[in-house]
């Protein structure tokens, strides 16, 4: 990989000054680690939770390797004759599916050539919807009628989804070949003399794809409402394929994201706010974020903001949250324009105007929710908000009206969960079971738990599991910190060491570059980094490291213990207090 000088530059301070860090806690180069690590970082650090939002939110679906059903490229391909309908009405109908965040194929190629090419194969193959725009020109393309026979030998196949579009052609000409398909045909039937068979294949194909139910133009007017109704026609459709992920993660879940809909009350036209209230760990974000994904296409312009609580402390701060949300909801290039954008009173105007989801996860003030959106008064009518909290009063204070409290798993989806993870399975394996029980019953219903432990038993023999039981046994609280605590014990000293330098200093960042900065501190970080992930302590999404908000505090309480009365004989400092106070005491 070619990095960018800015990389190599930053890298390369980072790690003489680690060198030395790893040595020594030298005082000087103590305050410019944290300099480094607190201004030089700041800009990438924004950058990679700028990627972590906008992703797809791809943190809730599967993130261990054990899912099922194959993920395809595309979500919809589209097929149109390029001359017919290139420059007007397919890019019209391209621009909406993309403003929904619907991965599309296009291809704006000309075609040329006695076959489809392969990679045109591979995309059919790999989209789980197609859009078949038939013009008037649609059968002249032998390419066209390639591309169409392979779409429904995958519908046949594959159970893809394929819908018809009859732009300003009479349905039952594309079915029966008549007029301006006629015509085509004859001149098929001209060329391909000799494998008429082919040709017989394309009309078979015709017939059969017109037979499907679809949109017509010369019915559905003006264009801009038939593209609205074809999209939402996908996404309907896209919403109603099984998810591969219900595995995973989503065990025990179903109920509660039907509870949350019921709450929203989606189908009446007011403004409406649900708190979703429950402990760290408890899977508020992951059930969230289902109930995002299930709903979000029902409404004109949706976002999900994670991690309020961080990002309010970051530089930048709420505004820059505020600005993002700002961008992608209004969807405009005037945000950037600096902070009087966003206070403008035309932007709320336009924001009013618009039925909006909006996610705020991880708040703890409710005067987070004022500075992000004026107010629910200030949203479109229909919209909906959702705040996930662990603190019941911020509910309370932003006068939501509807408050989701999230409850533990049962014992059985606790037992479900925690053997997709020990076991990858849904139950637990023959000589195990009484062991599964009593550990289940010792962490309860809480996810991250779960997940934590049974990833630390993972594949481990049966005496493994035996000690990890008697340390239970010794530490009856629950406390979810001391249940997590006992994983960490369970690493080696090389994985303990990259685990707490990711909780006191680089989670969020780029993984090459964490695993640049902890290569000078001969740590095996290749192995260490893998080991943390099949752990689930940490999961890297988008190229990025993350942990758990209670991991962190976890890791940095446990090198708070190793001192805690004297910040100077930690092993890691990282809030800028305890370093002062460590240089101007000079107790190093
Ligand atoms: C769309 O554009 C093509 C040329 O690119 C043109 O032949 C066709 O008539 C246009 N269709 C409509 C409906 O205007
Ligand atoms: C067309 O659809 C009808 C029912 O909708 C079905 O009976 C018929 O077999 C279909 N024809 C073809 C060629 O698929």
């Amino acid at each position: 990989m070619i990095k960018q000088p800015h990389d190599t530059l930053l890298t390369s301070a980072l790690n003489t000054l680690l060198t030395f860090y790893g040595l020594l806690l030298f005082p000087p180069l103590l305050s410019i680690l944290d300099y480094v690590t607190r201004a030089l970082l700041t800009d990438r650090v924004a950058d990679h939770f700028k990627n972590l939002k906008s992703m797809e939110l791809s943190l809730f679906s599967a993130s261990s390797s054990s899912s099922n059903a194959p993920a395809l490229k595309y979500e919809v391909f589209l097929s149109f004759r390029g001359g017919d309908t290139r420059y007007n009405f397919t890019s019209h109908l391209h621009e909406a599916l993309c403003n929904k965040k619907i991965q599309t194929f296009i291809d704006y190629e000309l075609r040329r050539g006695d076959e489809i090419s392969p990679s045109l194969i591979k995309a059919i193959e790999d989209s789980h919807l197609y859009i078949v725009i038939f013009s008037q020109g649609y059968a002249s393309s032998r390419w066209c009628l390639d591309e169409l026979v392979k779409i429904l030998e995958c519908k046949k196949m594959y159970g893809r989804i394929v819908m018809p579009i009859f732009y300003e052609v009479d349905p039952s000409h594309v079915r029966h070949q008549t007029e301006s398909f006629a015509d085509a045909f004859a001149a098929h039937e001209q060329r391909f003399k000799d494998c008429l068979d082919k040709v017989q294949r394309w009309k078979d194909a015709l017939k059969e794809a017109a037979n499907l139910s679809g949109s017509d133009s010369r019915v559905i007017k003006p264009e801009s409402l038939l593209i609205k109704a074809i999209v939402e026609d996908v996404l309907k459709r896209l919403n109603e394929l099984p998810s591969s992920d219900d595995t995973n993660d989503l065990v025990g879940i179903d109920s509660r994201i039907q509870e949350i809909e019921s709450l929203l009350c989606i189908e009446t036209n007011d403004v409406r706010s649900v708190g979703i209230w429950g402990i760290g760990g408890i899977g508020k974000t992951t059930l969230v974020g289902a109930v995002y994904n299930k709903i979000s296409c029902q409404f004109e312009g949706s976002h999900f903001i994670e991690n309020v609580r961080e990002e309010s402390e970051q530089n930048g701060g709420l505004n820059g949250l505020r600005r993002e949300l700002l961008s992608a909801i209004l969807g405009d290039g005037n945000v950037d324009r600096g902070s009087s954008f966003a206070a403008s009173n035309f932007v709320n105007k336009r924001l009013g105007r618009k039925k909006l989801l909006i996610v705020f996860d991880d708040v703890t003030s409710s005067t987070q929710i004022e500075s992000l959106i004026r107010g629910l008064n200030c949203l479109g009518f229909g919209s909906r908000i959702i705040i996930t909290t662990r603190d019941k009063q911020v509910l309370k204070n932003c006068r939501v009206d509807q408050i989701y409290k999230v409850d533990e798993l049962s014992n059985d989806d606790a037992l479900k969960l925690f053997c997709l993870y020990a076991f990858g399975q849904k139950c637990s394996k023959e000589d195990y079971e009484e062991m599964t029980n009593r550990v289940v019953e010792y962490v309860g219903g809480v996810p991250l738990a779960l997940k934590v432990l049974a990833s630390s038993l993972f594949e481990k023999k049966k005496e493994v599991w035996e000690s990890s039981m008697k340390k239970f046994e010794v530490n009856l609280d629950k406390d979810i910190h001391k249940i997590l605590r006992i994983s960490y014990d369970g690493l080696d000293d090389n994985e303990q060491n990259i685990f707490l330098d990711i909780a006191c200093f680089l989670k969020g960042k780029d993984v090459n570059l964490v695993k640049d900065f902890l290569d000078v501190c001969d740590f095996f970080t290749e192995v260490g980094i893998s080991a943390l992930v099949d752990k689930s302590l940490i999961t890297i999404t988008k190229n990025t490291i993350t942990m758990h908000d209670l991991l962190q505090a976890m890791g940095r309480e446990i090198v708070r213990q190793e001192s805690s009365t004297d910040p100077g004989k930690r092993s890691r400092l990282w809030h800028h207090k305890d370093i002062y106070n460590v240089l101007t005491d000079n107790t190093l």
